[in-house]
């Protein structure tokens, strides 16, 4: 959709003129999955594609909410303690962010008008939330003048996120989301929030991005239970002595060491994914660097391997597509990316070799599921920004 069509439409919800247009954009993540909230590093990329955030200030004291795939407009009444709106609201996401600026002592005194607009394909796993929840913080923060850090913006969406949405996600999503570069991946050390743009130079070939479009999506439920069977895990490889503050900290060696004494099974497999991606996401980083991207493919298959096996987040639909791409030549690497379940696997194929993936997987897909995929060359990105 064109700005203009989008100043429209909100002259066209709320009978006044836009003041800001606002955009912060989707992600895919290369590799490192699951260690985010483990305290490992990532490396996702911003994609060009995101969530659109126009507002003006209204003088009803109401914050009134509207997305354009839906046709009622939310109202709440400006407030100090905004309530969770029910029925898992969309516009919680917006609402979660304004209270983080309340809770962090800046006054949200004025009523406005929100609308919002997407382009993210839906449960696609790209983060369409994360993308909305910056762009509402980075809007805010303009506003407000609160000079917050993109960091910053980055903490409030993943609070708004645990808060409001009851996922207790990591930070990858929303640091991605406010800190992501064109054509860079973002090295991102989630203990720290230290971070370093690395380029994304693949001579002649592509990442794609294939979407399940499984009717399998991620739930908080599922997540949490991974969090904390992740936190258990930690708690019993410390009981055995070691001083770690979480699981990336433990080297493969150590956790050998120690693995036979994790009594849960559940939370033995879901530290060895941890232990294994921390190390393969190092690696992999350092293979990008050195223009290495036969050895980045390989460890990105390992990864999927991994999030199968031991993480328990692929599924049937997410197998079907990294098993059917692992099998065509020019095919780097293929491996599930973001929370898992339904959404997206991420591949680099070579120039040459994308009609053929695009086909034979599409077909492979076709004939294992019953459904269709689709196929999208990523664009790599700036984070939030202002239009
Ligand atoms: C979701 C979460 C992230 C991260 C990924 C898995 O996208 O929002 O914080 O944990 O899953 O890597």
């Amino acid at each position: 959709m064109e700005l203009k069509e989008l100043k429209e439409a909100f002259a066209k919800a709320y009978g006044q003129e836009v003041s800001g247009i606002y955009f912060s954009p989707g992600r895919v993540n290369l590799i490192g999955e699951h260690t985010d909230y483990n305290g490992g590093h990532v490396f996702p990329c911003a994609l060009s594609f995101g969530t659109y955030l126009l507002l003006a200030k209204n003088n009803l004291n109401k914050w009134r909410f509207k997305s354009l795939n839906l046709p009622e407009i939310i109202e709440v009444d400006v407030t100090d303690q905004p309530a969770i709106l029910p029925n898992n609201a969309w516009a919680n996401y917006v609402l979660g962010v304004l209270a983080q600026f309340i809770k962090n002592g800046t006054k949200v005194a004025s009523g406005y008008d929100f609308l919002i607009w997407g382009n993210v394909p839906a449960g696609a796993g790209l983060s369409s939330s994360a993308a909305l929840e910056v762009v509402t913080a980075y809007a805010m923060n303009d506003q407000l003048g609160t000079n917050l850090t993109r960091t910053q913006m980055a903490l409030y969406g993943q609070a708004a996120e645990h808060e409001y949405a009851g996922v207790n996600c990591g930070i990858m999503d929303q640091f991605a989301s406010a800190q992501g570069k064109v054509n860079m991946a973002i090295n991102l050390d989630c203990a720290t929030l230290d971070f370093e743009l690395v380029p994304v130079e693949l001579k002649g070939m592509k990442v794609v991005i294939a979407n399940t479009h499984s009717p399998h999506k991620l739930d908080s439920g599922a997540y949490n239970a991974r969090v904390a069977q992740c936190q258990e895990a930690l708690k019993q490889i410390k009981a055995l002595g070691l001083n770690i503050d979480n699981l990336a900290q433990l080297t493969q060696e150590q956790f050998d060491a120690v693995a036979d004494k994790i009594t849960d099974p559940v939370a033995k497999k879901r530290a060895r994914h941890v232990v294994g991606e921390v190390k393969r996401t190092n690696d992999a980083i350092a293979a990008l660097k050195q223009g290495d991207i036969v050895t980045f493919g390989r460890l990105m298959n390992g990864s999927h391997v991994s999030l199968r096996d031991d993480y328990e987040v692929t599924g049937p639909e997410l197998d079907a597509l990294a098993e059917a791409a692992w099998k065509i030549e020019g095919v780097l690497g293929s491996r599930m990316t973001g929370g898992g379940f339904g959404g997206c696997t991420v591949s680099i194929v070579k120039d040459e070799a994308i009609d053929r993936f695009i086909e034979r997987v599409g077909a492979e897909y076709t004939a294992k599921t019953g459904l269709k995929a689709d196929f999208y060359i990523a664009e790599i990105g700036d984070g939030a920004r202002k239009l």
